[in-house]
């Protein structure tokens, strides 16, 4: 499989005034094959903008190297650009008093193509982000989830090689975040593009990706496709449902064999959630809930989602 995106050991520090430097990046490494859909998955803070702004070469790295199609971006800047668009948190990169249609014939221009050669895809793309009775709007004018579809729609206009999406729906009313996904789950199903995808969600991640890489301060943590993920978690997450309060030693007892175990309580009810590894562990926690009052009702096996996997992982790198 051809690689188009490279990262090696990137790092970059922010250093305020006289105060300590932020690592918001460190030693981060990841390579994403063509027409892969990659998933950049952290909590706030991570360090996911820090590495996609030094990818689209809007900061410099404090070391490290980053590889665009056989291009070193930090020695050939000019032509690792070509390589790749990105659209940026917050940042629609789109021209305010330009119609949609003027700013995605600008992008095309910005990469060197003319635009009689891909009216069709401008066409398309108008068609597909909803963007046809807008069409005489300037930019100003439209709402901030058009305004978002519109930014994707030009990053996408110049066909890059690679293309970097930063929280692309943070912020979307439902609607606008639902339509963007559902665009961006058929481009992944084409397998046409490369994309790296960052998002603090893991429900878009999971929604649209096939692989996921999870960065904690400013560290790869997981680097697999999505479905090893769930399956790898799908084993182990059992639910067990008591009748009546857990006892405070049977709890901790519990917390102590197992750190990540969660206890929750609606009414009577309490619900021990834990990620047992296998029948031993399982038979553990028996031996501990039947030294108490309450009742077991049931015990489940947790469907589980990315944002569990998620959340397990982080809190594991925090210990
Ligand atoms: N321009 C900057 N100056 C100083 N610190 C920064 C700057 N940009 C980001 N950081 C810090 O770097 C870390 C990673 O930030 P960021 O890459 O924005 O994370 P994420 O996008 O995953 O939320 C955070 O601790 C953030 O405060
Ligand atoms: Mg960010």
């Amino acid at each position: 499989m051809e690689t188009v995106l490279q990262v090696k050991d990137l790092t970059k520090l922010f250093r305020q005034g006289r105060g300590e430097a932020v690592t918001a990046v460190d030693r981060v490494s990841f390579s994403v094959h063509k027409n892969e859909v990659v998933g950049l998955l952290g909590p706030n803070g991570a360090g996911k903008t820090t590495t996609i702004k030094c990818i689209a070469g809007l900061i410099k790295p404090t070391s490290g190297e980053i590889w665009l199609d056989g291009v070193e971006a930090l020695r050939h800047p000019k032509k690792a650009m070509e390589r790749v668009a990105a659209l940026l948190e917050g940042n629609r990169n789109i021209y305010w008093r330009l119609t949609p249609r003027e700013n995605l014939e600008f992008f095309v221009g910005l990469q060197g193509h003319t635009v009689g050669k891909v009216r069709g895809y401008i066409d398309e793309l108008i068609e597909l982000f909803d963007l046809k009775e807008k069409h005489r709007t300037p930019a100003r004018k439209l709402s901030r989830g058009m305004q978002q579809k519109l930014a994707l729609a030009c990053a996408l206009v110049r066909q890059t090689e690679v293309l970097l999406l930063d929280e692309p729906t943070l912020g979307l009313d439902v609607e606008t975040s639902y339509e963007l996904r559902h665009v961006l789950k058929q481009m992944a199903a084409q397998g046409e593009r490369t994309i790296l995808l960052s998002s603090h969600d893991m429900h878009v991640v999971q929604d649209i990706c096939e692989r996921v890489i999870i960065v904690n301060n400013g560290r790869v943590v997981v680097d697999d496709r999505v479905t090893n993920l769930m399956k790898l978690f799908q084993v182990s997450a059992y639910r067990f449902e008591l009748e009546g309060p857990l006892g405070e030693e049977q709890e901790l007892r519990l917390k102590e064999l197992f750190p990540l175990l969660e206890v929750s309580a609606t009414g009577h009810r309490t619900y021990i959630d834990a990620d047992l590894k296998d029948g031993t562990q399982l038979y553990e926690v028996l031996e501990i809930l039947k030294d108490g009052s309450a009742q077991i009702k049931s015990i489940g096996h947790k469907e589980p989602n990315l944002e569990e996997i998620f959340l397990t992982i982080v809190k594991g790198q925090l210990k």
